[in-house]
């Protein structure tokens, strides 16, 4: 089966008690056994079936095992947010004494879980500039277990080499774990470029319709297994079966945003770098971004965010944000609707000052995740906003 094939119809669950077409919500707590030796069954693994939300349910397998076939890798897991995927795949990849290497530029949310969180529990770690090939062989150690990477990289679209990394984390006994929220497994396969594990805030373009918080863990069973039991059915970051069936309801259009995505996203970054108030524009699809070979040999379409610097620094960029009226002024991303919001002072406002900076980002940089409206309109809002700078 071909992607979008796969996106509506993989482990799609056809109703056999009054053939539902769609797979129906199962929204409910616990599961009833037909006797008490089944109910033992299930508890000891000799019977598969369900036997509590927090521990597996069919709306929530189902879009896990969807994203896991998208992926083209073994299993995932469906959790109740994007950090709780983040942090669950962490804890259950480390243990104390463990050191890891996580790229510099990161979603604010990540770097907190990892500053304030992960490092409280014996967890030695190194934020490393990943792309400086000897600063990252420089900082292996011999306990080092884990390389964690985003890319495109939150806010600043900075791109890692999925294939490079994979081989020298690997070469050390490493396993690469990458954020793959941007892209998705319509743009990126992160296993199928040498990952081990990936990770994905569904929140994002794979539920697509800014009304669902949610995440999703994917990749080589092994990993799944020691990410799944004991940490995320313990830890309990299992999702809502309601959150799951919208997402699953919004996975089958991911092919048809995406491709929609990518084409106004273009013509944003066409736009914004004609602009004379934008110093920079960062968006890999263009010629001027300096990854942007890098781009089309491990993306299979650029993707829907841009960032961009302002001449003016934070006043102007406050101007432009607050004279826009179809663009929301808002974080998250990857939604149908266009959002636009500043890094500094909102996503990554939780990174310390000298973190921010190394990674890039400035009082002046704004990002914006390209909706899927008609492209005249966006512009014609971005044009009104500028006219305010
Ligand atoms: C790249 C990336 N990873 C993870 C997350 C966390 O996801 P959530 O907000 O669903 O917990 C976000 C949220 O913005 C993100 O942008």
């Amino acid at each position: 089966m071909k992607f979008n094939t796969k996106a509506i119809h993989h482990n799609a669950v056809h109703e056999k008690h009054v053939g539902s077409h769609v797979t129906p919500l199962y929204q409910t707590s616990t599961f009833v056994f037909e006797s008490c030796a089944q109910g033992g069954d299930r508890f000891a693994g000799r019977d598969n079936g369900y036997k509590y939300t927090r521990l597996g349910n069919p709306n929530t397998k189902e879009v896990a095992d969807r994203v896991a076939a998208l992926d083209e890798t073994d299993a995932g897991l469906y959790t109740s947010t994007g950090m709780s995927a983040v942090s669950t795949a962490l804890l259950g990849l480390l243990k104390a004494g463990d050191h890891f290497i996580a790229s510099d530029c990161l979603y604010g949310g990540t770097v907190s879980v990892i500053n304030k969180v992960l490092t409280q529990y014996g967890i030695e770690m190194d934020y490393v500039k990943i792309n400086d090939e000897a600063a990252f062989k420089a900082a292996f150690k011999p306990n080092t277990k884990l390389v964690y990477i985003e890319t495109p990289a939150n806010p600043t679209l900075e791109l890692i080499d999925i294939p490079k990394v994979a081989e020298i984390a690997h070469a050390h006994g490493a396993v690469l774990v990458v954020d793959n929220t941007f892209m998705t497994p319509y743009l990126q396969k992160p296993m199928q470029l040498g990952a081990d594990v990936a990770v994905y805030s569904v929140t994002k373009y794979i539920n697509g319709h800014g009304d669902v918080v949610g995440g999703i863990i994917t990749g080589k069973q092994a990993y799944i297994d020691r990410i799944n039991s004991p940490h995320l059915l313990n830890l309990g970051g299992t999702g809502s079966p309601f959150d799951a069936w919208l997402v699953t309801r919004g996975l089958k259009t991911l092919g048809l945003r995406m491709d929609r995505h990518c084409e106004n996203a273009m013509k944003v970054a066409e736009y914004l770098e004609a602009n004379p108030n934008v110093e920079r524009v960062y968006y890999p699809g263009l010629k001027s971004f300096e990854q942007h070979e890098l781009a089309k040999t491990q993306m299979s379409g650029f993707g829907g965010m841009i960032a961009f610097e302002m001449k003016g620094g934070y006043q102007a960029s406050e101007k432009l944000l607050d004279h826009l009226h179809l663009i929301s002024l808002a974080v998250s991303l990857g939604g149908v609707d266009s959002l636009i919001q500043h890094p500094a002072s909102m996503t990554h406002a939780a990174v310390p000052a000298d973190e921010k900076l190394k990674a890039g980002i400035t009082e002046g940089l704004v990002r914006i995740s390209v909706g899927i409206e008609d492209i005249e309109d966006i512009l014609e809002d971005l044009e009104k906003g500028f006219s305010h700078v």
